[in-house]
């Protein structure tokens, strides 16, 4: 994958000072960069897309713009989208999405079992597959807790039959944490999905995701951007001096390192459904991130805004 250097040139760097500077510096750091989920030794990139709002059912000009975002994530190198059942009409309009860009083999596709019961669960398992066509997920997550007992031992079973290559739980809720914990310790997960972001919500990063790590389990953060409303009020605001220190070019990337930067995480899903938002985001998993100084750096001055 090529990059635009211009992170390095903002910074007032060429990659060839960089290198006279730090001479570990390569061409590595102008690509994606990739984390090893612990229970295979497997890399994934730490940017994927989240696809809570693709649910545009026939919605022939938002599939477009859909599309191109999908088509310019996979040009940039991202391969792990995470969906659901419950997005609306998202698994179906990225089923077609996928197909048409012929992009399906390159792909990590997550999805979840997030019905009440375990009818509901499984006719809505087998729902995930038809809608993408495919043998094997790489990755099944039971939603919110939802039926958990029964949707994890389902889980458990689709896994061991080899439909399944991974298995998770996820939640947004801090009052899942302790749940979580639980599940962590006794239920053998592959990965679990939780939020963590600069923005409204970091508790996860003291004992959750520290605990996920010790265990062996690989963390997904979701709403990196709190959702995305901070970026009204960032917006007014200029991006800090110190942000090249960790090659961070926008409030995206500076939100983005935020998350990627915390022990334990090894990526994050944010929502982007439009091209620009696609090339700011793959950069925040590009080069430089933030030291533990500067993390609580970002929180001072995202707290005095
Ligand atoms: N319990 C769960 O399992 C759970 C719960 C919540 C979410 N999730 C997962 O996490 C994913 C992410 O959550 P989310 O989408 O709700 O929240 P988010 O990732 O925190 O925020 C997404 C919002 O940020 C905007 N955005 C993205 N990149 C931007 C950029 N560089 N500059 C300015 N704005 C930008 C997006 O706009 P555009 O859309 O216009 O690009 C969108 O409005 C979901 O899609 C879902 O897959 C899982």
């Amino acid at each position: 994958m090529t990059i635009s250097r211009r992170l390095f040139t903002q910074a007032g760097l060429s990659t060839g000072a960089l290198l006279a500077v730090n001479p570990s510096y390569s061409a590595l750091e102008t690509q994606l960069i990739q984390r090893h989920i612990p229970s295979s030794g497997e890399a994934i990139p730490v940017i994927g897309v989240g696809t809570n709002r693709y649910g545009v059912g026939d919605d022939q000009n938002a599939r477009t713009t859909l599309k191109e975002a999908l088509k310019k994530f996979h040009e940039l190198g991202g391969t792990l989208i995470d969906t659901a059942p419950t997005y609306g009409s998202s698994e179906m309009v990225l089923g077609d999405l996928i197909k048409d860009l012929g992009i399906q083999k390159d792909l990590f596709l997550a999805s979840k079992v997030d019905s009440k019961n375990l009818a509901a669960n499984t006719a809505g398992y087998e729902q995930s597959f038809a809608r993408f066509n495919t043998q094997q997920f790489d990755l099944m997550q039971v939603h919110n807790f939802k039926d958990w007992q029964n949707s994890l031992a389902l889980l458990q079973d689709k896994k061991a039959a080899g439909e399944i290559r991974y298995i998770g739980m996820t939640t947004h809720m801090p009052s899942q944490y302790e749940l979580m914990e639980q599940a962590i310790k006794q239920q053998g997960l592959d990965f679990i999905q939780v939020n963590l972001s600069l923005a409204n919500q970091r508790t996860s990063s003291e004992q959750l995701i520290p605990m996920a790590a010790d265990q062996g389990v690989a963390v997904l953060i979701n709403r990196p951007f709190g959702g995305g409303g901070v970026f009204s009020k960032l917006g007014k605001t200029s991006l800090p001096s110190w942000s090249v220190e960790f090659d961070c070019e926008s409030w995206g990337q500076f939100l983005l390192k935020y998350v990627l930067s915390q022990p334990g995480v090894t990526a994050t899903i944010p929502g982007m459904t439009k091209v620009r938002h696609v090339v700011d985001n793959i950069k925040g998993g590009i080069g430089m991130m933030p030291s533990i100084a500067l993390r609580k750096r970002q929180e001072q001055f995202f707290d005095d805004l």
